[in-house]
């Protein structure tokens, strides 16, 4: 694999979901890296069209960097449920609709959950982090791939306001407090996001 460190180079984030924005930004602060978004560039979103977190994460950070030609970084991520058999996994944005009402994309997580197993909560969170440099002349872009997990269960009622998307329904374990219910930092000690991006700087940010 292709390695280059990302130490004072500046780097598109291709996201435009702000609380992965806000995320991946505060795990780069201690580093000597500059950072645009997709957004501040106007670069569309593209369709999410991959099988695998792996595939989106690869779509996202490619598109990123042809259409800048600067090195980029994708996160595709979301929360798998045993009890359904891993949904909603790579379709988590999408239950939440275009309105993104996690509320209710929630409660339909807790509500089939139950149906299916009403003992089995156990969920896991999956990050996928790709950095796609950007094409050498006549070559395609070429991709780093990071994942990264956290185990843990549903909990219900919906717990704490911090986060984003499903963090008020999930607790990692050991931890009494809900990720919607943890500090940031707290949080970036443990989760999913964290344990690729622990990855990522040992390969990259050195
Ligand atoms: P995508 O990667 O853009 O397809 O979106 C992933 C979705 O998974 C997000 O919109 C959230 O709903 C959910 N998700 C991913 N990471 C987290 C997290 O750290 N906390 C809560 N929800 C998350």
């Amino acid at each position: 694999m292709h390695r280059r460190s990302l130490v004072g180079r500046k780097i598109v984030l291709a996201s435009h979901n702000p609380g992965k924005l806000r995320e991946i930004a505060e795990l780069l602060a201690p580093y000597q890296i500059e950072v645009v978004s997709a957004g501040d560039l106007g670069l569309k979103e593209p369709d999410e069209t991959g099988a695998t977190f792996i595939d989106n994460a690869v779509i996202k950070a490619e598109a990123a960097a042809v259409a800048s030609g600067l090195p980029a970084l994708a996160d595709d991520s979301g929360l798998a449920v045993d009890a359904l058999g891993g949904a909603p996994g790579i379709h988590s944005a999408r239950w939440a609709g275009p309105a993104k009402d996690f509320a209710m994309a929630s409660e339909r997580v807790w509500r089939e959950a139950q149906a299916a197993d009403a003992k089995n909560i156990a969920a896991h969170f999956v990050c996928v982090l790709a950095l796609c440099w950007p094409a050498l002349p006549l070559g395609a872009p070429v991709c780093d791939i990071f994942p990264g997990r956290v185990d843990g269960t549903l909990v219900w009622p919906p717990r704490g306001t911090n986060g984003f998307g499903y963090d008020p329904i999930f607790m990692a374990r050991g931890q009494t407090l809900s990720f919607g219910e943890m500090q940031p930092d707290a949080k970036h000690a443990i989760s999913h996001r964290a344990d690729a991006f622990n990855k990522f700087s040992a390969a990259l940010l050195s």
